[in-house]
């Protein structure tokens, strides 16, 4: 019997994820996506904009039971998991030593421990021309005062991605990260509410976003940099020495008090 060529997003209740998660069944051949968040209103909400079954996840990836129950839930369905997108993701910008400890840890757990974990849990139901998408940043390229812990998060996917990516060539199983710039989302509600950092030059729609990294997929990247500020930053950030980048940031920002 044919297996159920599933997609799995996390993160698909707002933002990026969202976005990703209604733009793929117009692009690959689905018999059903799932979508994970803690929101379980929000991805229900999905069932109604899209043509193919939605199967809502409401899972706080931070919590043990919440991975087990996407293995047991794999196990029991036995799909073929032709797209995993990661985009569940949160920063906080703030000076490290006045992040909360429930941020400092929540952080690592969500956008390292739970990206990683589910990586883990989809492969065994991978196959060739399966792809997983990880959503990381231009954060991830340089370090960023007052987005330490963030950037470094970030720094962590990407090199997990690229080298994971090249294990898997053999399978014919391709990880792509995706580095974002500023992007309009209710990531800033979580991420910046004390307004720590001041100064944005550029935020790109989540839809551009998007549609960057349906293209990327379909090329033999490992990452991709959507946009030409994100682009141009990149550069910056492979060219100058990372001391005046972060000397160049911290100037454009109002910390006083800081
Ligand atoms: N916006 C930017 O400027 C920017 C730039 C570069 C990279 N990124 C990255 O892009 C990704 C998507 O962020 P976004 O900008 O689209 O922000 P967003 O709108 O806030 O989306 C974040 C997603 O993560 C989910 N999430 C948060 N905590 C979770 C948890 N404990 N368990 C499961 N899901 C959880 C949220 O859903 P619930 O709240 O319903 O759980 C939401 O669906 C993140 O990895 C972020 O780091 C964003």
């Amino acid at each position: 019997m044919k297996k159920k060529q599933i997609a799995i997003v996390t993160g698909a209740s707002s933002g990026i994820g969202r976005r990703i998660a209604a733009g793929l069944p117009a692009r690959y051949s689905l018999d059903e996506l799932w979508v994970i968040a803690r929101s379980g209103d929000k991805l229900r909400a999905l069932r109604e904009e899209l043509n193919i079954p939605v199967r809502a996840l409401p899972f706080d990836l931070t919590k043990e039971e919440s991975i087990s129950a996407l293995r047991t839930l794999l196990k029991e369905e036995q799909p073929e998991i032709k797209v995993l997108v990661n985009a569940s993701g949160y920063g906080k910008f703030e000076r490290f030593d006045r992040i909360a400890e429930t941020d400092a840890a929540g952080m690592v757990d969500l956008n390292c421990r739970a990206l990683t974990l589910v990586m883990q849990a989809a492969l065994p139901y991978c196959a060739k021309g399966s792809i997983i998408v990880n959503i990381a940043s231009v954060a991830a390229f340089q370090p960023v005062p007052f987005g330490a812990e963030y950037a470094a998060t970030k720094a962590y996917v990407l090199a997990l991605s690229r080298a994971v990516n090249k294990e898997l060539r053999p399978r014919g199983i391709r990880v792509l990260a995706v580095c974002p710039y500023w992007t309009k989302t209710d990531f800033f509600d979580r991420a910046n509410g004390d307004n720590v950092i001041t100064h944005f030059d550029c935020m790109y729609d989540p839809a551009f976003i998007a549609n960057k990294t349906f293209k990327a997929m379909k090329k033999k990247k490992d990452y991709v940099v959507p946009g030409f500020v994100a682009k141009a930053t990149h550069a910056l950030t492979k060219l100058l020495p990372h001391s005046l980048v972060m000397r160049v940031f911290l100037a454009q920002q109002h910390l006083n008090n800081k």
